[in-house]
């Protein structure tokens, strides 16, 4: 009984994350999922960015990136599996020089660097104390990894 109840409670966290991974709600309610479900996507660093960045990238967002994307643009398991062994970096730069896609680069280097900071918080990555900023070797060495594979299920007798 016990034997099959535990490999069957994986199984269901693991469906759940797929359910709710790419949704707004992992990304609005971070602390209310398990890790399994939100950690689908993650970065080796405790402190990323602040709230206060993301507040303000939300602002960027609503006010330019709304206009052509949906939040799942840049929360979806699509863009997470493209994104993975990728750094922090590069998306800042792709998104500096490449968007808004009808004018390229006329936000400011804040800007970008909030828009950057809210999509790290849509998906469910946690704030900190450390702002982030611009510095691409800083940046560079921040990678999206996927989640270190949960513990092995204890042997049971
Ligand atoms: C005028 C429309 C438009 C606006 C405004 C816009 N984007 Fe985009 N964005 C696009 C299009 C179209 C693509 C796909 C382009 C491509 O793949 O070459 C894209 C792609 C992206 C991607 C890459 C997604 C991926 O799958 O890797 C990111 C990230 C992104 N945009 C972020 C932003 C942010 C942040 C803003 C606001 C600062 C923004 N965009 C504003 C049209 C727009």
């Amino acid at each position: 009984m016990i034997r099959n109840y535990l490999p069957g409670a994986f199984l269901a966290s693991v469906v759940a994350a797929s359910v709710f991974g790419g949704s707004r709600m992992s990304a609005q309610r971070p602390l209310a999922l398990s890790p399994l479900r939100t950690a689908m996507f993650v970065v080796d660093s405790p402190t990323l960015y602040t709230e206060a960045q993301a507040e303000e990238g939300a602002k960027v967002w609503t006010a330019t990136c709304s206009s052509c994307h949906e939040t799942k643009d840049v929360t979806s398991t699509d863009f997470r599996t493209k994104w993975i062994g990728r750094s922090l970096f590069e998306l800042y730069e792709q998104i500096r020089t490449t968007m808004p896609d009808d004018a390229p680069g006329t936000l400011t280097p804040e800007q970008y660097l909030h828009s950057v900071s809210y999509i790290l918080k849509l998906n469910g990555l946690p704030a900190g104390t450390t702002p982030l900023v611009s510095d691409s070797t800083t940046m560079s060495t921040l990678k999206f990894e996927l989640p270190a594979p949960p513990p092995p299920l204890p042997v049971l007798p």
